[in-house]
């Protein structure tokens, strides 16, 4: 039976009881996390937000009512307790504990509510996701996905407080839109009035937020949902959140960048007393995929990628020397006293793995302990052996790996199984965070699928000035004004100046084949928008749960939103998407239809 609160306050949560509390009367509340009965005495630990605190049901101290009500109560009850506080004695001291020296000796007790058997137990971190997630309001009572929240809940504070200062003023932009050109599925809403007819959810507040600075908003800055129908991965939602902002009277990449070094320095610094440097590290992104086969390298780490072109030229492994005659490349990555951790199975296995990134196969050369291991050791003679270890700085118990192929398929697979080692055999401490902007970004990616040039980040993305000469004849040299913001080897952010000059908008277009008609169709609006004058502008999103995610160690997305999707995009708890009335299909002109894909 639940009781009533009747104006009952609680002194203070469970977590902050301490021992300067010690002879003090005070009412706590919270769920009943463990109990323990030993006849005359129960023991109740009891859980909220802030932690857990021990309760005592004494019949030295507590009426024989108060026991018998007390051994009523079962895992996760909700209750009322008030007492006074006393010293932990001898073994009863938890050292473990925040609240571990002192407990409290109940006098009264509330039951405010009874609790079924939950379907698995609160904290066991072992329980299926699938049901985790179906009861994730009983998961959220883990005290790390709690934290976790706790963590993003001061983002969100140190977002505002920082760019407000900075002159940001927050605006929201509409849920219901038209489609954005951020590249993913959208996410449609069909019109009722309009029939026939779909708002797109925002992949982002790109437009709104180029059109705010046509406005004359100066500098806006959003805390913006975003919903993108993609493949979902460990750093991947349907539903995500950005720290998303623009400004305006800039035309150089510095003054977003470094503003934004600011806010990630702050946050570091307050959310996990880091100092992270004033200015990070800026790669151009050729060199970043040149040294690590990445526009989002993992710095944490060396193992850089080396060039072996001009050591294996000539080389008798005729996999190397073809290669490099058929106008490929050989690169290599040295993994330090590494030698004698790799059986040969695992040498194999390692080899089926840069296969996935496209490599046809993986050679290695190794200074074990027991000799030099080197899977084409038959084909090379030992002075070439020597030749690559001196070029490669190779030291005794050192091994490394080649491939050999055109560029993009050797620092990609390269720059994968440098991180898949790091990661294997733990280069890296939890808390390094290693920093770095990527720019210099390609304006322009071809697409084989489409036979086309297609805007590698968005078609508002501004050309470099001293690059716009390319932008007819060579559109694959033409670098764009975009920055990537990277932490462990995960973007955070990206973002870029914008085009505000109208024939460079036109060539643009031009560039991405794009006729008048699907101009005006897509982006009519927008390019409308910028014939009545349009400042210099520029911006930046950060992935917010990305950055909660690194903040808070975890290794998935899901552990840092209230409520996440399964991979296959639906809510396991309310079971959403689900179909809906016949009526509401009717309303909106709806008819579905079974399609194979
Ligand atoms: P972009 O598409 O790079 O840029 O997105 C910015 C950042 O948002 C995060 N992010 C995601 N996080 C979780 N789940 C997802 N599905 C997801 N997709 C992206 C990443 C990414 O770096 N409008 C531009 C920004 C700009 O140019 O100002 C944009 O959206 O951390």
């Amino acid at each position: 039976m639940s009781e009533l609160l009747n104006g009952q306050r609680r002194s203070l949560m469970c977590g902050d009881v301490s021992t300067e509390h010690i002879g003090k009367e005070l009412t706590l509340m919270g769920w009943v996390h463990r109990r323990r009965d030993l006849g005359g005495l129960i023991f109740l630990q009891l859980r909220d937000r802030s932690g857990i605190v021990q309760i005592v049901f004494d019949t030295d101290v507590c009426a024989k009512s108060l026991l018998e009500k007390a051994s009523t109560i079962k895992l996760e009850y909700v209750i009322s307790v008030s007492g006074k506080v006393r010293r932990r004695v001898g073994n009863n001291v938890n050292p473990n504990m925040k609240t571990g020296e002192v407990e409290l000796v109940a006098e009264d007790l509330k039951i405010l509510s009874e609790a079924d058997t939950t379907p698995f137990s609160i904290g066991d971190d072992g329980a299926n996701e699938a049901l985790r997630l179906k009861y994730r309001y009983l998961d959220l009572r883990r005290p790390d996905l709690q934290q976790n929240l706790v963590v993003r809940s001061k983002i969100y504070q140190i977002t505002r407080n920082y760019l407000t200062e900075n002159g940001f003023i927050e605006v929201e932009t509409p849920m219901l839109g038209k489609s954005t050109p951020e590249g993913a599925r959208d996410y449609l809403v069909p019109s009722r009035i309009r029939k026939g007819s779909f708002y797109a959810l925002p992949q982002s507040p790109q437009l709104y937020k180029q059109l705010l600075m046509i406005g004359g908003i100066d500098r806006y800055f959003q805390i913006a949902k975003c919903f993108r129908d993609e493949d979902l991965r460990a750093n991947r939602q349907p539903e995500f959140t950005q720290i998303d902002l623009e400004m305006s009277f800039v035309d150089q990449e510095e003054e977003v960048m470094t503003l934004t070094e600011g806010l990630l320095v702050e946050m570091f610094k307050k959310i996990r007393g880091v100092d992270l440097p004033e200015h990070f590290l800026r790669l151009p992104w050729t060199e970043c995929m040149d040294r690590f086969g990445s526009d989002k390298p993992d710095l944490r780490f060396g193992m850089e990628i080396q060039n072996l072109d001009d050591t294996v030229k000539d080389s008798a492994f005729a996999v190397f020397s073809n290669a490099l005659k058929q106008g490929g490349t050989v690169r290599a990555i040295v993994l330090k006293q590494g030698a004698d951790k790799l059986s040969r199975k695992e040498l194999d296995k390692l080899a089926e793995f840069v296969k996935t990134y496209k490599a046809k196969g993986l050679a290695w050369y190794g200074l074990g302990k027991e000799g030099t291991k080197c899977s084409f050791a038959k084909a090379v003679s030992e002075e070439e052996l020597h030749s690559i270890a001196k070029a490669l700085s190779m030291e005794q118990g050192d091994i490394a790996f080649f491939v050999a192929s055109d560029w993009q398929t050797a620092v990609v697979s390269l720059g994968a199984l440098r991180c898949h080692l790091a990661s294997k055999f733990e280069l890296y401490c939890e808390g390094d965070f290693a920093c770095l902007w990527v720019v210099d970004f390609p304006l322009f990616e071809y697409s084989e699928e489409e036979g086309r040039f297609v805007a590698m980040h968005h078609p508002f993305t501004s050309p470099k000035n001293e690059d716009l000469q390319y932008m007819k004849t060579d559109p694959a040299r033409v670098r764009a004004k975009a920055y990537d913001v990277v932490i462990n080897g995960d973007e955070m952010g990206g973002g870029s100046m914008r085009i505000y000059n109208r024939d460079v908008q036109k060539l643009m277009f031009e560039t991405l084949g794009f006729s008048d008609e699907q101009i005006a169709d897509r982006f009519g609006f927008f390019v409308d928008a910028f014939k009545y004058g349009t400042p210099p502008h520029g911006g930046l999103a950060l992935g917010l749960d990305r950055l909660v995610m690194v903040l808070t160690g975890s290794t998935n997305i899901k552990d840092v939103i209230a409520f996440p999707k399964m991979q296959n995009a639906s809510d396991m708890m309310s079971d959403a998407p689900s179909p809906v009335e016949d009526k509401q299909l009717k309303e909106l002109s709806i008819l579905c239809e079974e399609h194979d894909d």
